[in-house]
């Protein structure tokens, strides 16, 4: 077997997605079309040229651009059905997917129209393609507290089906220390919680996110590595890191593939996985970032077979389903 077919048919679990990332240049010209909202761009081609990154802030300032054209509970629908087709051709048979609502209600988008269209199509992705997933409500860590527990609030009626709620945007400068109080009424309510965590930001803020936001899981983290008491805290607990190998290079938190240290992570007993990120904007989905990394670091087949098995321990499905993957 060769690692791409090996990676190709093993079944794995995506935990670190963003559903307002797996926004296509051709579905996002389509819905603005029928909604007659004008976007920037002449083009296909013209999309593709502006997405090129120096770093995570120029990335966010034409990710929530995009999003302006999901407007009907319709769009968000098509949006959520087309990532799980790409689910499909990947084998990734569970994932657990970021929304970021205030995206969305800040611009006059209820909640409720976001939810209940991404909350369908994930129904009939379990119906049609056996696809399981859980939805996590992801505050924006630049905007203020009151904002996100007003979020909160709104998420309520639809509780039983947002299993947790997670941290993400701007990182430099809104340190998880901010929104404490939030993630601590999250859960009480029982939510699970997760945060985006040494991305650009450096070790402290990863330490925050243990201590004071009491997470299931770390995103990405990488920048963990700079602290070797951290590192041993995340091996000795066994705190997941969600990894994203493509989205690290394309918004330089690496210069070069070749200097990705989830293969030294995986290897010191971190339980790092593999994920996607905002796909539609990065260059690839789940397999082409385990081909990404495959190449650039030559994992081994056990690398390769390690890193979907933690894909299914580091989710929040059920044990005995977890046993059923692994
Ligand atoms: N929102 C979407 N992708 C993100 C990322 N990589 N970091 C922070 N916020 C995000
Ligand atoms: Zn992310």
């Amino acid at each position: 077997l060769t690692p791409q077919q090996l990676i190709h048919q093993l079944p794995k679990a995506e935990l670190h997605v963003h559903i307002e990332g797996t926004f296509e240049p051709e579905l996002m010209f389509a819905i603005a079309k029928r909604n007659q909202i004008d976007i920037p761009y002449q083009t296909i081609e013209d999309v593709k040229n502006a997405y090129n990154f120096h770093n995570l802030q120029s990335f966010l300032d034409i990710y929530y651009a995009g999003a302006n054209v999901l407007v009907k509970q319709q769009d968000f629908y098509d949006l959520a059905w087309a990532y799980f087709e790409k689910c499909q051709a990947d084998n990734v048979v569970h994932t657990e997917i970021f929304f970021d609502p205030q995206t969305h209600t800040e611009r006059g988008v209820d909640f409720a129209t976001c939810f209940q269209g991404l909350y369908q199509a994930s129904l009939d992705a379990k119906a049609k393609m056996g696809i399981t997933s859980h939805w996590i409500l992801c505050f924006l860590r630049h905007l203020s507290e009151d904002s996100a527990f007003a979020t909160l609030e709104q998420a309520l009626p639809f509780k039983d089906n947002i299993i947790g709620v997670g941290l993400d945007s701007s990182e430099v400068g809104n340190p998880p220390a901010k929104f404490e109080r939030v993630f601590a009424k999250a859960r009480a309510f029982g939510f699970l919680t997760v945060a985006h965590a040494g991305e650009e930001g450096d070790p402290a803020y990863v330490w925050q996110a243990l201590d004071l936001l009491k997470v299931n899981r770390i995103d990405h983290g990488v920048r963990s590595a700079e602290d070797d008491k951290l590192m041993q805290r995340l091996i000795a607990e066994q705190m997941p890191l969600t990894v994203c190998p493509l989205s690290n290079l394309k918004l330089k938190v690496v210069q070069d593939m070749g200097e990705h240290n989830i293969k030294t992570m995986l290897h010191q007993g971190v339980c790092v996985t593999v994920n996607s990120d905002d796909p539609a904007y990065f260059g690839g989905y789940m397999n082409d970032n385990f081909v990404a990394i495959e190449q650039a670091l030559a994992l081994s087949n056990d690398d390769i077979k390690q890193l979907a098995i933690n894909s299914f321990n580091a989710s929040f499905i059920d044990d005995d389903e977890k046993q059923h993957w692994i």
